[in-house]
């Protein structure tokens, strides 16, 4: 594979471009994933205490040889810990779970803007005193909108470092991306791929025939080259492989512009909207 570019965060660290997501994959199935992707190259890994498989993350990392320092880890708060003490609580707990020592980054993972009274920033003033006493090394959002975006401006003194947004050709969420590159937050894009459904678009795959590649390369190609950060998932060696293989050719303005022009607005979104999403576990 071809190296990995960085993207340089706002409080001076750095986070590789693409990584690998695991979202959806059983626990049973996680390790063997994971260090499938470490060992074709992969150097950031994505979970998420509500996924369930923080455990099997950590084991495969500590399993697969790479140095913990050259693996970037991300996990994100479970959403029936909102209030401070809890988030700590969360914190500590997807720590033990994961046992690598210590943590990139932190997400709130979603707003939940009619729950706990509304009062993320509340939450997210917990995760900076987190990250100023040292206990992770940086701290972020995911499915913030711009509202939301604007009271953390507001109401609280740290910028988060990435936005964990859902972008994809049929969504491209740009009023959320254009406030991350407006106030240096970087816009992670979930779901890069809208989980397959954009595999078989006409416009994409004739683009993909033109360059010689697949669909999801070029969808992923299309995120490279408009700065997103990307994880994709998938349980395929041959998918895994192909999902990193984007850093040798490049789409011309024309195909960018054309993928660009496949937005289908708030009909494309795939996943819920952040503004309304309220689902604690059970
Ligand atoms: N913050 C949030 O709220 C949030 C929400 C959703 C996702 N995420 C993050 O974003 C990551 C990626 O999103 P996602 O998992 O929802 O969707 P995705 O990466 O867009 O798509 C994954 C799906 O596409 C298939 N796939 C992967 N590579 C492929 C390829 N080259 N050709 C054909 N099919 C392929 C996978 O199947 P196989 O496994 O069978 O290959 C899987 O069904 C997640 O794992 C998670 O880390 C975050």
């Amino acid at each position: 594979m071809t190296s990995i570019p960085d993207i340089s965060l706002n409080d001076g660290t750095s986070i590789p471009q693409l990584g690998f997501g695991v979202f959806q994959i059983p626990p049973a199935e996680t390790k063997a994933a994971v260090l499938t992707a470490l060992e074709l190259g992969y150097r950031h890994i994505d979970t998420a205490e509500m996924y369930g498989n923080e455990k099997e993350v950590g084991q495969a990392i500590r399993e697969s040889g790479v140095p913990r320092d050259d693996i970037y880890v991300t996990t994100k708060l479970n959403n029936g810990f909102h209030e401070p003490d809890k988030a700590r609580e969360a914190y500590q707990l997807s720590l033990d779970d994961l046992d690598i020592g210590y943590l990139d980054l932190f997400l709130i993972h979603w707003p939940l803007p009619t729950l706990y009274g509304g009062d993320y920033p509340t939450t997210w003033n917990a995760l900076a005193q987190f990250k100023s006493e040292g206990l992770v090394k940086s701290v972020g959002v995911s499915n913030f909108q711009v509202d939301h975006l604007e009271r953390l401006a507001a109401e609280t003194d740290l910028v988060p470092v990435v936005n964990q947004i859902e972008v994809h050709p049929y969504f491209a969420n740009a009023a959320v991306r254009d406030y991350g590159t407006e106030h240096s937050i970087a816009t992670e894009a979930w779901s890069p791929i809208a989980q397959g459904a954009v595999l078989d678009d006409q416009v994409i795959t004739e683009i993909a025939g033109r360059v010689g590649r697949t669909t999801a390369q070029v969808v992923l190609r299309w995120h490279i080259q408009l700065g997103h950060i990307v994880f994709p998932k998938s349980v395929s060696e041959k998918r895994i492989a192909e999902n990193a293989d984007i850093f040798d050719f490049e789409l011309d303005a024309e195909s960018m512009a054309a993928i660009s022009g496949l937005d289908r607005g708030e009909d494309g979104r795939r996943g819920p909207n952040p503004s309304v999403f309220d689902w604690i576990p059970g």
